[in-house]
């Protein structure tokens, strides 16, 4: 279960770069005339992509106004989705997914990892300003968990030993490479397939 922060320190402003700008033009010609509302997640990730990983106050209220919606409805969609952050952090931002099935395929062991590598507490940016980590539900990669998403990308099939390597190789400033870490290419069975045998496709 993951808590909700809303950073004390707020920029007095937020305006869409160009960039972002495009983006929003792109995602309110979505929906029909008088229904610009619809666009409000697309752009409080754009708003998200454009500072840092995380949305000021600001941009909540530029998105209103662009919108033409009250604040207070940005505010509820910002706060109620775990994928939009209201306060800084860190420039590898780790989501720990815990639910059910990740659960039980050790999780928690995961959530300890960060505990130990990255900060005791989740939403908490470790000494160096590098990590962050946050508990989340179900990032829809349940079928290779335990699963953490890093920024933008999946890293799946993890254990303990396999998320402190990775944590290590961008503390070597080496990228490491997303998807599954036993193998896997997608979410095919391992060893050998025991279904649909004579479906040459499965
Ligand atoms: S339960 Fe973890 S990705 Fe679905």
């Amino acid at each position: 279960m993951s808590i909700k922060k809303i950073s004390k320190d707020q920029p007095k402003d937020f305006v869409f770069d160009d960039k972002s700008l495009k983006a929003v033009n792109k995602a309110i010609s979505n929906y029909p005339k008088n229904r610009q509302q619809s666009a409000v997640m697309s752009l409080l990730y754009i708003a998200q992509k454009q500072n840092d990983n995380w949305i000021p106050l600001a941009a909540m209220k530029l998105i209103a106004k662009t919108l033409n919606m009250p604040y207070i409805k940005v505010y509820e969609v910002a706060t109620f989705y775990t994928m939009y952050n209201l306060a800084p952090v860190g420039e590898y931002f780790f989501q720990v997914c815990t639910t059910t099935p990740c659960m039980i395929r050790g999780a928690y062991k995961l959530v300890d990892v960060c505990k130990k590598k990255i900060s005791k507490n989740e939403s908490v940016i470790s000494k160096d300003g590098k990590f962050s980590w946050l508990e989340v539900e179900c990032l829809g990669a349940c079928v290779n968990s335990p699963m953490i998403q890093i920024n933008e990308d999946y890293f799946e099939d993890l254990d303990p030993d396999k998320l402190e390597k990775i944590i290590d190789k961008i503390n070597n400033n080496e990228k490491p490479i997303p998807g599954s870490y036993r193998g896997r290419l997608s979410s095919e069975p391992e060893n050998i397939r025991k279904t649909l045998l004579n479906n040459k496709n499965a």
